[in-house]
């Protein structure tokens, strides 16, 4: 084992150790393809600890003699992002991954603990599985379930098995009798006839000696099933089908795999009808006892159809499985007026309910699962549209069951009780959310507790709406990857969560979907193209200015939250090809095309209509303008100098011709709306000499509707920042914490525990906006997140050095809170704020994470009086300090 030389000897201290080793984001994951991505955190009890030098080995069966992979002593600080490129992986095997590292102080670590990943497979022709289905083509217009299975031997001792499972339609996979997985809504949802992911699983202990059985439940979900607003099924394809290949290594070096085949059989499942919208019917009756076990004869089953597939589209997950992640016990059982037995479970959520039942054969226990009450109290169905949310259970026998469905999740806090066989009790009713499964990385807390109502509403919302894609709403029947929404929580979302594998994941679709010309699908996956002449979207499915621009914008919150340089790469080709749709649908400069959705539901609309009042030519430029300023510092920072150069200039013309279009003879904007003020200030668009008319007009505008704003999808979510960096940290608080409506904190005090769709949702005077559109899990308003985080918790990144490898902590202090408390679990470990006020006595602890520093601003600071071991100097009204890692308890007079 090599010894690393001691470049910068100072001290002995205690250990420096390595903690937290990340493979590709995720922590020991198994089946990943590509390259791979090491990351880890320093710990040490020091300040101002930064790496030196680096060693990452990668071995097989914990052999680090002989590695397949040696960094070698590597100098440098970089500890997130660590790429090895150029090796031969095996397929479905295990690798173990060990890390040391130096300091600046002479510091070395152990090896890290191993860690590990498992490969997916390398070459596409490896796939040898054939989907196997117990469907036909005249099953195109069910929704039933099927079971597929097959039985096997293992002829010797297993050292490992993995297996490598996918389906057309949604699938549970079982070995000998048990669920091999606790995956929901495998594979996920992708632009399923492009790119289909398969799952990797451990199986090793599931296997033994002798016959095996291994089979699948599947159902029709979002490939076979209705989705869409206009009710259209089949949108990938006519029958379900399940593939599995399992990759068996025995301990005397022999290997196998065993693949579905022709030789399979399958049947019906219990699962009666499952639908994404509908809910599911399940009659536990036609339970086959034993159907998954080598025991089992399945001489009267019916033989598979063979559904082709590319293996070409077959891609490894990559992380982010969809899973049960929190439980909500009911809390009340009530009836309504109206006679109604409702479940309460004082939470908005999306999942379903877990339920006990106790009947005889044959009787039925029916939950109809709803998101409100209306103003008397009574049951709310008239905003899921066409969908059902129902679940219904029908007993075997007298036996107590337990059951969730396996391929539909509701969007609810209530249920009714349709059906149930005796008394339903409280206790026999649990909600779960369902969710993709990412490490929560953002808390914060503050003295408000509106606000921290506020904070919980957003990450419910988030909770509600990543399931698998990033969907609008989760209970009507919509629950569509609108790109619009998507990029305007994008920033949000990660900060509460770690979203790098989610988006990386939806991005290849949002790719995968866009037009031969780059134009942008209005939800990705798409399957509107083609399929809707309804009035919103007979003018077209594509390329509208803030959704289309998720193919920008997002990748950059990526990059700019986990410093990582190969999103760019990854979606370099996507973006250009965004960049180039605009380009070429412009006008003298001026972008506009077809359909838009402009400042989406913008209270500044007219009466009744979605579309706010800012005109969509300005929407469209400022977009165009802020996607290619974007793209361009992307084409810097991996060292494009020709594109850089290109679309540098390309975003100076456009915010030229943006300022001559847009604003008049006296600098004042043509368009007198709150969302064309904000956008122009955010984007940077006004010219110089304008900056302060704009701000005061902004401050005018606001001040015109009483301090409220009337923004929509597009001007709500940059509001605060408009004004807070613009001198206006005080409106920025005040529009923050207007409770009545329109306003954020107007839907806390009406009880709302998720983010809803409109401001007036629920409106002051009971009644309800339309039913047509109408969601109380909305989460594109919650986008005032980020300035929760970014302003007033300081939590700041730095665009030269981002990913948190230099912070700026500049948090704002004002809005009357006495504090605000609040973390990011950054790359490299925590960045942590707690700031709070008494009078003008400020006492601000931070935490900047090992191999990083900070910029450390103290907000209107005129006397520090304890520096805890900092160099403050005067900034503007400021005072600021260079700070190394450490934590730090600064007190400042403001
Ligand atoms: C969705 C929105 C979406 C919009 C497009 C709605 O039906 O729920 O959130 O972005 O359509 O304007």
């Amino acid at each position: 084992m090599m010894e690393f030389s001691k470049n910068i000897f100072w001290e002995d201290k205690e250990m420096l150790e390595i903690e937290d080793v990340k493979v590709n984001y995720l922590v020991n994951p198994v089946g990943i393809s590509g390259d791979i991505q090491i990351g880890w955190v320093l710990g040490s009890d020091k300040k101002n600890v930064v790496q030196t030098a680096y060693q990452v080995q990668i071995g097989k069966d914990l052999n680090f003699d002989h590695p397949v992979f040696d960094s070698g002593e590597t100098s440098g600080d970089e500890s997130a992002h660590v790429t090895v490129q150029g090796i031969d992986w095996e397929s479905a095997v295990k690798y173990d991954v060990r890390v040391k590292a130096c300091d600046n102080y002479g510091g070395e670590s152990q090896w890290s603990t191993p860690s590990f990943f498992v490969s997916g497979l390398q070459t596409a022709d490896e796939w040898t599985a054939e989907f196997v289905s117990a469907e036909t083509p005249d099953d195109k217009d069910n929704s039933k379930g099927t079971y597929v299975r097959k039985t096997f031997d293992i002829k010797g001792k297993v050292k490992s098995a993995y297996v490598l499972s996918t389906a057309l339609g949604l699938y549970h996979m079982f070995i000998n009798g048990k669920r091999v997985s606790t995956d929901e809504f495998a594979p996920g949802w992708t632009s399923y006839n492009k790119r289909l992911l398969y799952q990797t699983y451990n199986v090793t202990e599931c296997l033994k000696e002798g016959p095996n059985a291994v089979g699948a439940m599947l159902g029709a979900g979002w490939y076979k099933g209705v989705m869409g607003f206009k009710l259209f099924r089949n949108h990938y394809g006519i029958q379900t089908a399940f593939a599995c290949q399992i990759m068996i290594r025995y301990e005397d070096g022999k290997s196998e795999v065993i693949a579905s085949d022709g030789s399979w059989k399958g049947n019906d499942s219990p699962v009666l009808f499952s639908e994404i919208y509908d809910g599911e019917i399940y009659d536990a009756g036609k339970e086959i006892d034993g159907w998954d076990t080598a025991a089992f004869d399945d001489d009267s089953w019916r033989e598979v159809n063979i559904v082709p597939v590319s293996r070409n589209i077959l891609v490894a997950q990559n992380g982010c499985p969809v899973t049960e992640m929190t439980a909500i016990p009911a809390k009340r059982i009530f009836t309504t007026k109206q006679g109604d037995t409702v479940i309460d479970f004082g939470q908005n959520l999306t999942g379903w309910i877990h339920f006990k039942v106790k009947g005889k054969t044959g009787d039925k226990a029916e939950l109809k699962c709803f998101e409100v009450l209306d103003s008397d109290g009574n049951v709310y169905l008239d905003n899921l549209r066409s969908a059902k949310e129902t679940v219904v259970y029908i007993c075997k026998d007298d036996r107590e069951a337990e059951y969730h469905p396996y391929f539909s999740f509701q969007g609810f806090q209530y249920a009714v009780i349709a059906s149930w066989p005796g008394t339903p009790e409280l206790t026999d009713f649990t909600a779960w959310a369902v969710h993709s499964d990412m490490e929560e990385t953002g808390t914060f807390v503050c003295s408000n507790p509106d606000l921290n109502q506020l904070q919980h509403n957003i990450k419910w919302g988030m909770k509600g709406n990543f399931l698998d894609i990033p969907t609008d709403c989760p209970q009507r029947d919509e629950r569509l990857g609108w790109t619009g929404d998507s990029e305007i929580f994008c920033r949000t979302a990660s900060y509460i969560m770690n979203t790098y594998t989610f988006y990386s994941k939806w991005l290849k679709d949002l790719e995968a979907d866009q037009t031969p010309e780059g134009g942008v699908a209005h939800v990705v996956p798409d399957i509107l193209t083609g399929k809707v002449d309804d009035w919103l979207l007979k003018d077209g499915t594509h390329s509208a200015a803030a959704w289309g621009d998720a193919a920008v914008i997002n990748p950059w919150t990526l990059y700019l939250t986990y410093g990582d340089k190969a999103v760019i790469v990854n979606q370099y080709e996507s973006m250009k090809a965004w960049i180039g749709f605009m380009q070429n649908h412009a006008v003298d400069g001026i972008w506009n095309y077809q359909l838009q959705f402009g400042d989406w539901v913008a209270l500044d609309a007219e009466e009744g209509s979605y579309f706010g009042a800012t005109p969509n030519d300005l929407t469209c430029t400022a977009y165009y303008a802020y996607s290619t300023g974007l793209f361009a510092k992307m084409a810097e920072v991996i060292e494009n100098w020709e594109d850089a150069k290109k679309y540098g200039e390309l975003y100076k013309e456009i915010v030229k011709g943006y300022q001559d279009h847009f604003f008049d003879k006296d600098g004042e904007l043509t368009a007198q709306t709150q969302t064309a003020h904000i956008i122009s200030l955010y984007f940077n668009l006004v010219p110089a000499e304008y900056r302060e008319k704009t701000v005061q007009g902004l401050l005018g505008l606001l001040d015109k509707e009483n301090g409220h704003l009337v923004t929509g999808f597009v001007g709500t979510p940059y509001f605060c920042h408009a004004l807070s960096q613009n001198g206006h940290v005080k409106e920025a608080y005040d529009l923050l914490l207007k409770d009545d409506f329109p306003s954020w904190l107007y839907q806390v005090k009406k009880g709302a525990t998720t983010i809803w769709e409109h401001w007036d949702g629920l409106k002051p005077d009971g009644t309800m906006w339309s039913p047509d559109m109408n969601s109380f899990n909305h989460y594109a308003y919650g986008a005032i997140g980020e300035w929760l985080y970014r302003v007033s918790a300081g939590i700041e990144i730095d665009e030269k050095n981002p990913g948190y490898k230099h912070s700026i902590i500049y948090p704002r202090i004002g809005g009357n809170l006495a504090f605000v408390d609040a973390s990011f679990n950054s790359m490299y470990g925590p960045v942590a704020v707690k700031w709070s006020c008494i009078k003008s006595e400020v006492t601000l602890n931070v935490t900047v994470p090992h191999n990083t520093t900070a910029d450390i601003i103290l907000d209107q600071a005129v006397q520090v009086t304890d520096a805890d071991g900092l160099i403050f100097s005067a900034l503007e009204n400021n005072m600021t300090a260079k700070a190394g890692s450490g934590k730090y308890s600064i007190r400042f007079i403001k």
